[in-house]
């Protein structure tokens, strides 16, 4: 599906009908990354998976730096576009600091959210000059360099042939000025550290045990910061969960959404 959005060409992915449950996806990834979830959650909700600015199927973008605050408002729009008042939201990584900008800037849009593989806080000086380097790396020496990096530390050592597969294909895919342009976007964003205190709604926390970039640790203080936070952490998995365990991520998602409803139709908390 494409629609355009702020101004832009946005495709996305849909399935399922009613309440709108809206997938963003990391860096340097696109909307495939929720192939598996799409069709698990079809039954539940209108599942829409975005390709962000420059991503996937969406119009390309000039390298100048993405700000997270941006694409939040382009899935403002977006929801805007979908008739949806409100959204339940998931974001994995640099979708996730997306979804934190959304919180902070459209909280009221929100049902509920999940944050998977993803932190709260900002880059340090050594993270920054690391996002420089792997912007000089890629536009230097090409894609192949930057694969090698990112899968050595985006799936965990047991990753299957179809995670690895599926990952080469989005990297392979995703245009340099939107690598560069991501990089400059997470580089420069925020720490959102205090949106999680202020979460109204109910939220999920996701990670891989064996994530060495939004860690089992970094996961469980996200979720014991926020109000209404629970945290599922995936064994033996790396960042990339929703192609690593996607059985795994659709049942912790699909149990969230359950209690979403329950909330909503103002049944007694679980036991
Ligand atoms: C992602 O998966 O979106 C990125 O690895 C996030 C990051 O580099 O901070």
């Amino acid at each position: 599906m494409e629609a355009i959005i702020n101004g832009r060409r946005m495709h996305y992915l849909e399935r399922g009908r009613g309440d709108v449950l809206v997938l963003v996806h990391g860096f340097p990834l696109d909307a495939t990354l929720w192939l598996d979830q799409l069709e698990a959650l079809a039954d539940l909700r209108r599942v829409v998976a975005v390709d962000l600015r420059g991503c996937g199927g969406s119009e390309a973008v000039t390298g100048a730096g993405l700000a997270m605050e941006l694409l939040a408002s382009d899935l403002d729009h977006l929801a805007d576009h979908l008739g949806a008042e409100r959204i339940d939201l998931a974001g994995l990584s640099m979708g996730g600091y997306v979804a934190l900008a959304f919180a902070e800037l459209f909280g009221h849009r929100l049902r509920s959210l999940a944050l998977l593989n993803t932190k709260a806080i900002g880059d340090d000086e050594e993270a920054k000059a690391s996002r420089d380097f792997l912007a000089q790396t890629a536009v230097g020496s090409g894609r192949a360099l930057l694969g090698a990096e990112m899968h050595a530390s985006l799936l965990g050592p047991g990753a299957s042939i179809t995670a690895r597969a599926r990952l080469r294909t989005m990297v392979e895919r995703t245009p340099y000025e939107t690598l560069l342009a991501c990089l400059i976007g997470m580089r420069d964003r925020s720490d959102r550290t205090h949106v999680l205190g202020s979460l109204a709604v109910p939220t999920l926390v996701v990670t891989g045990a064996e994530d060495s970039l939004a860690p089992e640790e970094t996961a469980r203080e996200m979720a014991e910061a926020i109000p209404h936070g629970d945290l599922v952490v995936i064994p033996g998995v790396g960042h990339l969960t929703p192609i690593e365990a996607p059985e795994a991520v659709s049942t912790a998602l699909r149990s969230h959404l359950v209690r979403v409803d329950g909330v909503r139709r103002g049944d007694p908390p679980p036991r």
